[in-house]
C-alpha cells in the first residue's frame, strides 16, 4: 500500500504560478474575499463539529431531496471526500470500477489502498459517454465501488437521467456502492440531473465549493448519503486526518450557499460565453478536433494524428515561452495528443491564451 505523486499535480506545481493565461484550470475563475460581501470578524476560530457546521449541513441538504443535514459530511474539499470514502469502504484486494478519463484521485486512491482498479473507458468516438453494458460486464464478485463523474472532468460529457437510473439499478442488483462525483452539476447547460444520493441508499454523492463557485481556496466540499454505515465509516477516517473543517471556509461556504442562485447565475452566464469563445476557436483549428463539452467548465480536445511535433514539447513551450497553461493528456493517463482546455478564466484571459496557443502552434510547425 503506497501513495504516488499525481502527475496532474506535478504539472500544476511546475507551471501554475509561472503562467499568466490559465486555459487549463477546471474551475470558474476564483473569487476573492472582497467579491463575497461577507463579514468574517465574528467567526470563531475553534475546532468545529466533526462532520461540519450543522447549519451548513442543513443548507447543503436542501439540494438532496429526502436527505437531512445528518446525512451530509462536510470535508476539506472534494479531495478529502474522495479519500475518506475510498479508505472507509475499501480493503486491499477489493475491486473498483472507475470511469476514465477522470479526476485522477478517483483511481489513484483505490490503487494506493491496494485495490484492483478497472477503467470504464469514455471514448472520443462515443462522445465520451459511458457504455453501460460494458460497465455491467466489469462488475465482479469482488467489486465494492463504482466511481462515475458527470459532468465529467476532463471530458465535459454527461450521462442522461435514464442512464443514471440504470447505473443505480446495476449497483442495487450487484450490491455495490456508487460514488457519483457531481462537482460540476450546477454547471449543466440543460436541466441538471437529480442529485444522485437522493435516488438510492447505495449512492454517495460528492461535491465541492471549488469549481462552480470559484472557491477552491476555502477547501470545502462534502459527501451526501442515506447510508448510515458509510456516514459512520467516513467519520472514523476524518478523525485521523483533519478532525474538523477550516472554520473560515465553512463560514464562507454557508454565506455563498445561502445566496446560491445569484452566485451560480454569475458562473453560468460567464461559462456559457466562454464556451462560445472556445468552441469557435477549436472549430477553426485544422490540427485539433474535439467533442464539444455539454456541461462543466472543461473540454478534452486532441491534436489530430498527422501532427508532426511532440505534444509534450508543445505543452512545455506554451507554458514556458507563452505563459499559457493547458493540461497534457498524460496527466489523465491518456494519449498525450489530448489536452484539457478549461474555460473558467476571464474572457480576456481565455482570448489571449488561445491567441498564444495559435502562435505557439506556428512555432511548433
Ligand atoms: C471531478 C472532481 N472531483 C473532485 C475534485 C477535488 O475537488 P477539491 O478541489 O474541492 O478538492 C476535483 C478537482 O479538480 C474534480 O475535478
Amino acid at each position: 500500500m503506497w501513495f504516488n505523486r499525481m502527475t496532474l499535480e506535478v504539472w500544476f506545481d511546475t507551471h501554475q504560478f509561472n503562467v499568466e493565461y490559465d486555459i487549463g484550470e477546471s474551475a470558474v475563475k476564483f473569487l476573492t474575499v472582497d467579491d463575497l460581501d461577507i463579514d468574517l470578524a465574528e467567526v470563531a476560530l475553534r475546532y468545529g463539529h466533526h462532520t461540519g457546521d450543522p447549519k451548513l449541513k442543513e443548507c447543503i441538504a436542501t439540494q438532496y431531496s429526502g436527505l437531512t443535514g445528518g446525512q451530509i459530511v462536510v470535508t476539506s474539499g472534494g479531495s478529502e471526500g474522495i479519500f475518506a470514502l475510498n479508505s472507509a469502504l475499501l480493503k486491499p484486494g477489493d475491486h473498483v470500477v472507475v470511469e476514465h478519463p477522470n479526476y485522477p484521485s478517483l483511481y489513484e486512491i483505490p490503487r494506493s489502498l491496494g485495490c484492483d482498479v478497472s477503467f470504464l473507458p469514455l471514448i472520443f468516438e462515443n462522445s465520451f459517454k459511458p457504455d453501460l453494458d460494458r460497465l455491467e460486464s466489469l462488475i465482479t464478485p469482488k467489486t465494492k465501488l463504482i466511481s462515475l463523474t458527470h459532468p465529467n472532468n476532463p471530458a465535459g460529457s454527461m450521462i442522461s437521467e435514464d442512464e443514471l437510473r440504470r447505473v443505480i439499478e446495476l449497483v442495487e442488483k450487484h450490491d455495490v456502492y456508487l460514488m457519483f462525483d457531481e462537482t460540476y452539476r450546477d454547471l449543466d447547460f440543460s436541466d441538471p440531473l437529480p442529485t444522485a444520493a437522493s435516488l438510492s441508499r447505495k449512492v454517495i454523492s460528492l461535491s465541492t465549493m471549488s469549481k462552480c463557485y470559484g472557491l477552491p481556496g476555502i477547501r470545502i466540499g462534502w459527501l451526501a448519503t442515506q447510508d448510515q454505515f458509510i456516514l459512520d465509516s467516513i467519520l472514523t477516517i476524518r478523525e485521523q486526518i483533519t478532525i474538523a473543517n477550516n472554520s473560515v471556509g465553512e463560514a464562507i461556504a454557508l454565506h455563498v450557499l445561502e445566496r446560491k442562485e445569484s452566485f451560480l447565475e454569475r458562473s453560468r452566464t460567464h461559462v456559457k460565453k466562454s464556451l462560445q469563445l472556445v468552441s469557435q476557436w477549436v472549430e477553426n483549428q485544422p490540427q485539433i478536433e474535439w467533442v464539444p463539452p455539454v456541461a462543466g467548465v472543461v473540454g478534452f480536445p486532441r491534436f489530430k494524428e498527422e501532427i508532426t511535433f511532440d505534444p509534450e514539447d508543445f505543452y512545455k513551450l506554451i507554458a514556458e515561452k507563452y505563459k499559457t497553461f493547458v493540461i497534457p493528456g498524460r496527466c489523465f493517463e491518456m494519449d498525450n495528443r489530448y489536452f484539457r482546455l478549461g474555460f473558467g478564466a476571464t474572457h480576456d484571459e481565455i482570448e489571449q491564451g488561445l491567441r498564444n496557443f495559435e502562435t505557439a502552434l506556428g512555432d511548433a510547425g
